[in-house]
């Protein structure tokens, strides 16, 4: 028997009725965004803490490989598989177990996806406080394990700020159990931050406890052409400066995008106001929709001239808005477009933001005059995204190349080279070229500490055995 076939038997034996998915099924089943997912041996989905529990124990006992997975819809390879390697899905444990809507608290089980927590907030008037473009299908573990972003980062803060408490499975077994629900502990080593941003290199996260915050009954959309980044920036401060309404986006898209993006979509010639070096997507939130709306026309009349705005629009119908938004967050077109293009996450404080994308464009042409970089992202926090328009993938070579140009400088000027989508595997090289060397030293003693067997995620991040 092999110690596929072992595993298989023992984990039908221990975990009772949890789906035990062999090589052959895998192969026939939806990897998610990407191929390497399901490149495993095995796939285990436990339906509770103690199940996951009994499997981490199982493969740290017999040196097998695990590979925490959610929604699979991270862009890094965090859940990448390699074919003698087990998977332990936790698409089973996907309840929202409760919701306090005095302490706007909720719990949840690692599994469950962004879009089922949110639902089950709003009928409490409540929601996350976080949100991103694959709402429907990330699960509040995966957003744990790579810190997730989005949409109201500026506002909110990163799945970091709005996690409370948390249960863990670490790399032996044991549960770290820390579900605190309040907001003031100051109790020592705050240690849930660990298992945070680490894309379950030092344990599978089981259970989370959410903030959650009061949201506006109604939101208003517009789409705004702008010269360049910092008269968007004017425009977002303002907005943030009024007091009755809140600012619930601010996206960025470069011209070339949004135009990608349009002819992709068929958004019709004149649909939108797609002509300027700049577009800027707001969302505001009030009591109403008519107030919403009001306010968002009132806010852009009194900052067009200063902010120097060339165009805009403020939808008039759900579908308008809709429409505005797909432009933004239905980034795969670019996908279609270019065969997996070499794609790019990184932040870059505000004030530099016109002047790093000004060294991209030139950076990128000096490689190859024909580079042509889409670039998009979240405004209010500096997080741009950047594909590049040729298919993937391109040589090591030539994709350092690139990094050097996007990644050089990012740290000194207080950004970095990965904002939101983690580091998985496809970012390790630049991990170990652009992170702070000493970060790296004690992130590896961590590692070593907490998983010595070295056996829950390997060489994602940072690996022990390199
Ligand atoms: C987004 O903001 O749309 C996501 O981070 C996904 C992407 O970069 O494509
Ligand atoms: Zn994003």
């Amino acid at each position: 028997m092999t110690d596929e076939d072992k595993l298989l038997v023992e984990m039908r034996k221990i975990l009772g009725d949890a789906v035990v998915w062999d090589r052959a099924e895998l192969s026939r089943r939806d990897p998610g965004v990407d191929s390497r997912n399901f490149t495993a041996a095995a796939l285990v989905r436990p339906n509770d803490t103690a199940g996951v529990a009994a499997l981490v124990a199982y493969c740290a006992a017999n040196g097998l490989e695990l590979v925490p997975q959610g929604g699979r819809t991270g862009l890094a390879g965090g859940a990448a598989t390699t074919p003698s390697q087990v998977i332990c899905d936790l698409g089973a444990m996907n309840s929202v177990e409760e919701i306090d809507a005095f302490a706007r608290v909720a719990v949840v089980q690692a599994g469950t996806p962004l879009a089922v927590l949110q639902e089950a907030a709003l009928v409490e008037g409540l929601d996350p406080g976080i949100d991103l473009a694959s709402r429907g299908t990330c699960t509040i573990g995966g957003m744990v394990s790579t810190n997730a972003g989005g949409i109201m980062a500026f506002r909110n803060g990163t799945m970091r700020n709005r996690v409370l408490g948390l249960e863990v499975v670490l790399p032996d077994g044991r549960v770290f159990s820390d579900l605190t629900r309040v907001m003031k502990t100051s109790a020592g080593y705050d240690l849930k931050h660990l298992f945070i941003g680490t894309e379950g290199t030092l344990g599978i996260v089981t259970r989370v406890a959410v903030k959650l915050n009061p949201v506006a009954a109604a939101g208003a959309t517009a789409l705004v052409g702008v010269p360049d980044a910092a008269s968007a920036q004017r425009i977002v401060r303002h907005f943030l400066g009024r007091t009755g309404i809140s600012l619930r986006a601010a996206e960025i898209m470069w011209h070339r995008f949004a135009l990608a993006m349009s002819r992709m979509l068929g958004i019709e010639p004149g649909q939108l106001p797609l002509d300027a070096s700049c577009l800027l997507l707001l969302e505001l939130g009030a009591d109403d929709l008519g107030a919403a709306t009001t306010a968002l026309e009132d806010g852009l009349a009194a900052i067009w001239e200063e902010a120097g705005i060339l165009d805009g629009l403020v939808a008039t119908s759900n579908q308008q808005a809709r429409t505005i938004w797909r432009l933004r967050e239905e980034t795969e077109q670019i996908e279609r477009m270019h065969k997996d293009p070499p794609s790019f996450d990184v932040s870059v404080p505000g004030d530099e933001i016109d002047s790093y994308v000004a060294r991209l464009e030139a950076g990128l042409k000096a490689i190859d005059p024909a580079y042509a970089p889409y670039v998009f992202g979240h405004l209010g926090d500096g997080n741009l995204h950047i594909s590049i328009n040729v298919d993937g993938p391109v040589s090591h070579e030539r994709h350092r190349a690139i990094e050097d140009v996007l990644y050089s400088g990012l740290r000194e000027c207080g950004g970095s080279f990965s904002a939101e989508h983690g580091v998985g595997l496809d970012k390790r090289d630049a991990y170990e070229r652009y992170a702070d060397p000493v970060k790296q030293e004690l992130a590896r003693a961590i590692k070593t500490l907490l998983d010595p067997g070295g056996t829950l995620n390997p060489g994602k991040i940072v690996s022990t055995r390199s």
